[in-house]
């Protein structure tokens, strides 16, 4: 983990947040490559979840709601951690963290100081803020907890303007805030964080219901593996009933294994009616669906996917991670590299192969109609050696790198160097853009 997290400020992945002025604890910040990398995670999700399907379509809805939500969806009652604190020092943590308790003991005991704990109180992890011009008048209003809600107060909405019959999917994605009793492991618990959710609406029917179940969850594992993770790092994790969320009558959790242990990844969860019906009752709106084919209201049954786009980039980017001899290589999936190539003159004093090079590195960011994926992001480097070029590049994870030598300027062509096998092939300039398309793709 030192090395990720030393990697991740190096090279403009993820900084702590607020840093010049001591940081915020649980708050985070991306560079130049770590935007790319969760604008890229993001989009993936978005064309697997959204684009490539007839039967959802995406929302994009407030981070501040009617506090009334937040009553209805049962998170001012029961989104709670269980809190205890050290009499000794009023360190809070998280009483099921049975790990990082024993290990606070050990550090008192080391002291040669007594341990004492307050009994386990309910804490509550929803963000407030107030909203309102007039001192003494203003409002408190929540930050939302989960992306989730603004999804289901919406059910009517999208509805009515949209030709959507059950079974169906609303998928958001966005940011959520949870004040953390112990944020930690670097992004993995943040205080605030991105959530990318499916919210799939069925008709309530155990057996329809379970066997859309199945299919999300699958759905939801096969995505990390197709983008790459190693499918040892990943399995599935079923919450015993004790530890099931308020609105979920059964939940399955993506576990990856991390540097710190099997950590949730991604949630799928049987919300059952919860969402929807609360929010009938709590509205006084018809929250139902007119099913035309039997003629039938129901409130239909929701199957969610929740998976943290920050938690996605951690994974990846650890699983990524790897050291031959004196190389560090991020070996991310194209689809996900911050740059899908660099391009290099050899020699930097050498106008004509500047001049060439940079024809190509313009060629290779300009759009192309018929190739959804571009125009690509591009680096351009021609400083040092070529070889620190290639390494440095291999440490953030560009797949190709394309040089520009003598021998380019002759016969119209340029190496192209493999990141994770170092192979070097020479292309010609007319082909360059379909040979990296195709691996690209
Ligand atoms: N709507 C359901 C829901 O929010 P969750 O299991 O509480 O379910 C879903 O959260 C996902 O959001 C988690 O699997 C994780 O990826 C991400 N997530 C939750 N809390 C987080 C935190 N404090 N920091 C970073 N990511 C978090």
């Amino acid at each position: 983990m030192t090395k990720i997290v030393s990697l991740a400020k190096r090279r403009g992945f993820i900084y702590p947040g607020s840093e010049i002025y001591g940081g915020l604890k649980g708050t985070w910040d991306y560079g130049p490559l770590g935007s790319e990398l969760k604008f890229n995670i993001k989009q993936e999700w978005w064309k697997t979840m959204v684009k490539n399907r007839d039967d959802v379509v995406g929302m994009s809805t407030s981070i501040l709601m009617n506090p009334r939500v937040w009553e209805a969806s049962g998170h001012m009652t029961g989104f709670n951690d269980p809190l205890i604190e050290c009499k000794t020092c009023h360190q809070r943590f998280k009483a099921d963290q049975e790990d990082v308790i024993a290990e606070h003991e050990n550090w008192h005991k080391e002291k040669k100081e007594k341990v004492d704990w307050t009994k386990v109180k309910k804490f509550n992890l929803l963000v407030e803020t107030k909203i309102g011009v007039v001192e003494g008048e203003k409002n408190t209003v929540y930050l939302r907890g989960e992306i989730t809600q603004g999804v289901h107060v919406n059910f009517k909405n999208v509805l009515s303007s949209s030709r959507l019959k059950i079974p169906f999917g609303i998928a958001q994605i966005g940011k959520a805030f949870r004040n953390e009793i112990t944020p930690g492991n670097f992004t993995y618990r943040s205080i605030e964080f991105e959530q990318m959710e499916l919210q799939y609406y069925v008709k309530p029917d155990k057996k329809e219901s379970m066997k859309q179940y199945e299919f999300w969850k699958n759905l939801r594992m096969d995505w990390y593996k197709s983008l790459g993770i190693n499918s040892d790092n990943l399995r599935f994790r079923e919450h015993e009933k004790s530890e099931l969320a308020h609105y979920a009558k059964e939940a399955w959790d993506i576990e990856y294994k991390a540097p710190f242990g099997w950590k949730e990844c991604e949630g799928i969860h049987h919300r059952g009616d919860w969402d929807l019906a609360r929010h009938q009752e709590f509205s006084g709106q018809d929250m139902s669906y007119f099913d035309e084919e039997t003629g039938k209201k129901y409130i239909p049954w929701v199957i969610e996917t929740s998976g943290g786009v920050d938690r996605a980039a951690l994974f990846f980017l650890i699983d990524a991670y790897s050291e031959e001899d004196d190389r560090i290589i991020l070996k991310l999936n194209p689809k996900l590299a911050p740059y899908k190539v660099a391009v290099f003159p050899l020699l930097a004093n050498k106008p004509q192969l500047v001049k060439k090079a940079r024809e190509i590195y313009e060629m290779l960011k300009s759009p192309i109609p018929q190739f959804p994926n571009y125009p690509i992001t591009v680096a351009w480097d021609d400083r040092g050696n070529i070889g620190k070029r290639y390494y440095s590049q291999d440490e953030i994870g560009t797949p190709f790198c394309i040089t520009v030598d003598f021998e380019s300027l002759e016969k119209d062509d340029v190496t192209v160097r493999d990141r994770d096998t170092m192979k070097q092939v020479r292309i010609r300039v007319e082909k360059l853009i379909n040979y990296i398309k195709e691996k690209i793709c």
